[in-house]
């Protein structure tokens, strides 16, 4: 009783001390935390009218230009990038993070032509947290709805496995398309028929692993790096359904009746996930690896991986494109891709996809895209190497290199081909008098309008061609 006393005591006289008078002078030269209550409204202390504070900042060519001809502006050289666009905005003493705002011109000093708000159509994959493998084996980091609330359809994930390293033996619910980024590995399957998949793929091809089908892959000498794509944005590779783990979570006297074999085989299991982890080197032959049964193989026009290094692009205007659909890989039934390269200056051009959500992941260089929503709402995205975009069905948008080098990028569409409508093929092909009384064209602008697609435009640099700085 008398220890409880003391203690309700002692809070009490903590409470007092907690509640003691703002203005009670501190023993110190150290101000207290709180101010006085004479600094309330109405009695400012000082002359306010002091001369304003200058700072330094310059603009960009194009700044002053006419906002809605919305050059790109390129921050990369300006230690304070403003927001400024033609006779619009103003300027910003800070706080910033002048890192991003150099990034991201177009969310800074928007075109005139950017209006309301989108959806977050850009991820970059360096704001993921990576998940780290065991013993220095690789990584991965992903992006899904978490991150991305509007992309729905599809999520992705970049893994790296170092030379001989696992992805464990694994499935999961949503089907799996990949795309090779760097490197090789051996990738194998069993589909719920009995038949058996191996083989290697490098840079460049793909594999897919329908929904539920288990599978593993292992880097081989040069270690690898590839992207997943998920026909489900809420996708996380934290919930896939791991070996470890099965063999984790079921009674042994149940695995050991399962399989045949006696209780003590399971003495050595892991006690939880090995997700990617060190490994034995594959051998060299794949045929030690060919495991077969009386089903037999997958059929070779059903596998599960695409040799899509070994195709050739196809060469347009301002780069080139190669698509993988299930024309030519039946088994990715849903999965439709395009394998982008715009050349410095070139675009590809404003289209939409009828019949499904793009789901894109910049490989190379630097890049802008406006998101068209109807009605009226457009923002424009600055996109690097490494980052995802994502733009919903029928939405209309285009990706203009705004770099030096090239840029690379990946779409990836859930649909049963690639399709997309091209905004010039369609105004060229619509009877001219339709398309003068409508948006007031000249007939020899028409005229100048390819009425066939053409995937990647040639063009000039995406900057203003004067100095446009003028204030
Ligand atoms: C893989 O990445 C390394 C390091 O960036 C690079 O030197 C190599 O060329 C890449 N390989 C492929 C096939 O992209
Ligand atoms: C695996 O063996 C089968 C014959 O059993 C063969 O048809 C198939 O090509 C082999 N796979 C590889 C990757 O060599
Ligand atoms: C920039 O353009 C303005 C007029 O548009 C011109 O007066 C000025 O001299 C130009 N500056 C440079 C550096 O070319």
């Amino acid at each position: 009783m008398h220890s409880i006393t003391l203690l309700f005591a002692s809070l009490l006289a903590l409470e007092a001390t907690l509640a003691l008078p703002v203005q009670e002078t501190s023993s110190s030269d150290n101000p207290p935390l709180r101010g006085s209550p004479d600094l309330t409204g109405y009695a400012p202390t000082s002359d306010l009218s002091t001369p304003s504070s200058e700072f330094d900042y310059k603009l960009v060519p194009g700044q002053k230009d006419d906002a809605n001809d919305g050059y790109y502006l390129d921050f990369s050289n300006v230690d304070a990038p403003q927001p400024i666009r033609g006779s619009k905005g103003g300027s910003d003493p800070g706080p910033r993070n002048p890192l991003l705002d150099k990034q991201n011109s177009d969310k800074l000093a928007p075109p005139g032509t950017d209006h309301g708000g989108v959806i977050n159509a850009q991820w970059p994959m360096g704001l993921s947290h990576s998940k780290l493998g065991l013993d220095g084996a690789g990584w991965s980091r992903q992006e899904n709805t978490k991150v991305m609330p509007d992309a729905k359809k599809m999520a992705g994930v970049d893994m790296r496995l170092e030379p001989h390293a696992y992805r464990e033996l694994h499935w999961h619910v949503a089907s799996e398309w990949a795309l090779l980024l760097n490197g090789s590995a051996r990738i194998q399957a069993l589909n719920e028929d009995g038949q058996t998949f191996v083989d290697d793929v490098r840079a460049g091809d793909v594999w897919f692993f329908p929904r539920g089908v288990p599978h593993s892959i292992q880097a081989l000498d040069d270690g690898v790096e590839f992207m997943l794509v998920f026909d489900d944005g809420d996708f996380s590779e934290d919930n896939t359904f791991l070996a470890s783990e099965i063999f984790a979570h079921n009674p042994k006297e149940v695995l050991a009746k399962d399989l045949g074999v006696s209780i003590d085989a399971f003495k050595d299991i892991p006690s939880g996930e090995l997700f990617i982890f060190p490994g034995t080197p594959a051998p060299k032959n794949i045929q030690e690896q060919n495991v077969t049964n009386s089903a037999g193989i997958i059929p070779k026009k059903v596998t599960y991986s695409f040799h899509w290094s070994e195709q050739p692009a196809h060469e347009v205007a301002g780069g080139s494109v190669k698509i993988l659909d299930p024309v030519t890989f039946p088994i990715a039934a849903d999965f439709s891709a395009a394998l982008v390269t715009v050349k410095p200056g070139a675009m590809r051009e404003i289209h939409w996809h009828p019949t499904s959500d793009e789901w894109t992941f910049f490989i190379q260089g630097q890049a802008r895209a406006t998101l068209f929503t109807p009605p009226s709402s457009a923002n424009t995205f600055d996109y690097r190497a490494g980052d995802v975009a994502y733009f919903p069905q029928s939405n209309s948008h285009y990706v203009e290199n705004v770099g030096e080098e090239d840029v690379i990028f990946l779409e990836v569409l859930l649909a049963d081909h690639f399709s997309d409508v091209a905004l010039g093929q369609w105004i060229a092909t619509t009877p001219k008098q339709i398309v003068m009384d409508t948006l007031h064209l000249s007939s020899a602008t028409l005229d100048a309008i390819s009425k066939e697609k053409q995937y990647v435009v040639q063009g000039k640099s995406p900057q203003a061609p004067g100095n446009g700085t003028a204030s």
